[in-house]
């Protein structure tokens, strides 16, 4: 029997709307909290199955690890100070030059070793390998640093390398000597036991990293290439262990990056008549300026949060996130807008969500009574992995949407492609089990690195970059990166040549096991 009341009528679809909706949420909760429960059995049981490939374990005893803090401290002390592109302390650089040979006697020695200088300042070592059909790799490290001033507010001179609880503070201490020395360290106890590499890898030390590597890993990567040199991979500098870090994440996490974000600086200029401020026109190349500027800040770059490696990370660390987290983690297909939405409410996420945009410059007028001809700004971009480039600054274009503003890209790259992070994958899986090895709570996952580093300038000499190293991160430790009070504790940086001595034997795998079962879907 049907009814023909239209009040009827409605009631009735509104009950069959009310049902289909009910239906569906309660689907989507159920395949959700299945994904959910049934998320932390696979990652990383593999490992197990392992070949103990390093034979040589490092034991030192107490005189020998206050050596090798003595030998850090004395890095830390050198200001190998990049100040700009056409600016470094040439003679902290010289001074870090000896230090290492005093240092690393045998590395500098070794038949197995040899070491070049390129453009001056850069060191570059090639460790033969016995089987030399194995790929070679790349263990990458910059020697200089950013500038410190100790009126800052540091709690000792930069670089003093003084000791306070347990922690050597200076410039560098984490960015990024505790790399070059822990790597030159690991490989001088190395020979020093005897050991021979059967694969052969390079060590790549620049000196102008800070200031864009135009010189340093510049000029290392020309020569490989002008060498035919081809990399199973590359590890950087970049990513670390967060301990505490992200909120909602029980324990702590190791980030391996596996690409950069892409960068832009845009020169955005107005040129207009000059004339005296006594008889103004109703806009004035400031004002035309500010007002580009202001639609720049107001129109943010879309949200593009979920596209990128971002949402492996989060896949890799789901399980180990608390509820209500974990549910959301686990459900990206459902709830990455949602997600989008809360990262993008402090800068520090909002990094991982979009293409970020920083005015960093503004300049005109020279004269209080005079009204400028000329106007400049410079935006810094950083390119969200899902974007390129071009389609950047075609949004500018679109934003700014004023022929009066002149917009000139100054210089830009492309987002960083995305190393590989599966089960087949020998540089992670390797570095992935020295990590584990050493540090069992830790869960380790692929991460994005918000800032650039010199391993870009590798990238057609290999498919996979890896950037991390085992620094602890403790809440308030990432500000000191480029911070004050910059710092190490010296356990964490035995630490750290333990890991590279661990690692460089790992790597002599020849291949990675089978993998047993196609435990990455997620
Ligand atoms: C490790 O030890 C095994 C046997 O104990 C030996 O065959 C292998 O060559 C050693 N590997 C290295 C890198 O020394
Ligand atoms: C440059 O390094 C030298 C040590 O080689 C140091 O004495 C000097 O103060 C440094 N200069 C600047 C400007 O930091
Ligand atoms: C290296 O030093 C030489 C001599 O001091 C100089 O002519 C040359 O420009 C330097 N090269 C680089 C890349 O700095
Ligand atoms: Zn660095």
């Amino acid at each position: 029997m049907t009814d023909s009341r239209p009040g009827i009528r409605i009631i009735r679809w509104l009950k069959i709307i009310v049902s289909v909706v009910f239906a569906t949420v309660f689907l989507l909760f159920t395949i959700a909290s299945i994904r959910t429960l049934s998320l932390d059995v696979n990652i990383g049981l593999q490992l197990a199955r392992w070949e103990k490939t390093n034979n040589l374990s490092l034991v030192l005893d107490g005189a020998q690890r206050e050596a090798l803090v003595a030998r850090f401290k004395d890095a830390i002390r050198v200001p190998t100070v990049s100040f700009s592109e056409t600016h470094s302390n040439t003679s902290a650089l010289l001074d870090f030059d000896t230090l290492l040979r005093r240092a690393f006697p045998t590395v500098f020695s070794s038949s197995l070793v040899q070491h070049e200088l390129v453009a001056n300042y850069s060191h570059l070592f090639w460790v033969r390998g016995s089987q030399p059909d194995l790929e070679p790799y790349l263990l990458l490290a910059h020697m200089d640093v950013v500038p410190a001033s100790e009126a800052d507010g540091w709690d000792a001179p930069p670089f003093s390398a003084q000791e306070i609880d347990g922690f050597i503070y200076g410039r560098g201490t984490i960015d990024d000597k505790c790399a070059v020395m822990g790597i030159l360290q690991a490989l001088e106890y190395l020979l020093i036991r005897g050991y021979a590499p059967r694969r052969g890898f390079y060590i790549g030390l620049g000196h102008d990293e800070e200031v864009s590597g135009y010189n340093g890993a510049v000029n290392m990567a020309r020569l490989l290439k002008q060498r035919g040199v081809q990399l199973l991979f590359v590890l950087d500098e970049g990513l670390a262990i967060l301990d505490g870090v992200i909120s909602g994440l029980d324990g702590p996490a190791a980030l391996i990056g596996v690409s950069e974000k892409g960068a832009a600086t845009v020169k955005l200029s107005v040129s207009t008549a000059p004339g005296h401020s006594s008889m103004p026109p109703r806009e004035t190349s400031i004002g035309i300026l500010a007002a580009a500027v202001k639609r720049l800040e107001d129109n943010p770059m879309p949200r593009l949060f979920g596209r990128g490696p971002e949402r492996a990370t989060f896949q890799h660390l789901a399980h180990k996130f608390r509820l209500p987290l974990k549910f959301v983690m686990s459900n990206l297909w459902l709830f990455s807008p949602l997600l989008g939405r809360v990262l993008e409410m402090k800068p520090e996420t909002n990094a991982f969500v979009r293409t970020t945009t920083a005015v960093t410059i503004f300049n005109s007028g020279v004269k209080v009574n005079v009204i400028p001809s000329y106007a400049e700004a410079y935006v810094n971009l950083r390119i969200h992995s899902a974007h390129l480039l071009q389609e950047v600054l075609d949004l500018i274009h679109l934003t700014v949407a004023d022929q009066r503003v002149k917009i000139d890209l100054v210089q830009g790259f492309d987002p960083l492609p995305v190393s590989s992070a599966d089960e087949k994958s020998f540089g992670f899986q390797i570095i992935k089990k020295t990590v584990l090895d050493m540090f069992p709570t830790v869960t380790v996952a692929p991460g994005i690195c918000v800032g650039n580093t010199d391993s870009r300038n590798f990238k057609d000499l290999t498919r996979d970059i890896y950037r991390f190293a085992p620094v602890w991160f403790k809440p308030g430790d990432p500000q000191r990166f480029h911070g004050i009070n910059e710092r190490i504790s010296k356990k964490n940086y035995e630490e750290l040549v333990v890991f590279y001595f661990n690692l460089i034997q790992n790597f002599d795998l020849q291949q990675l096991p089978e993998p047993h079962s196609s435990v990455h879907e997620l």
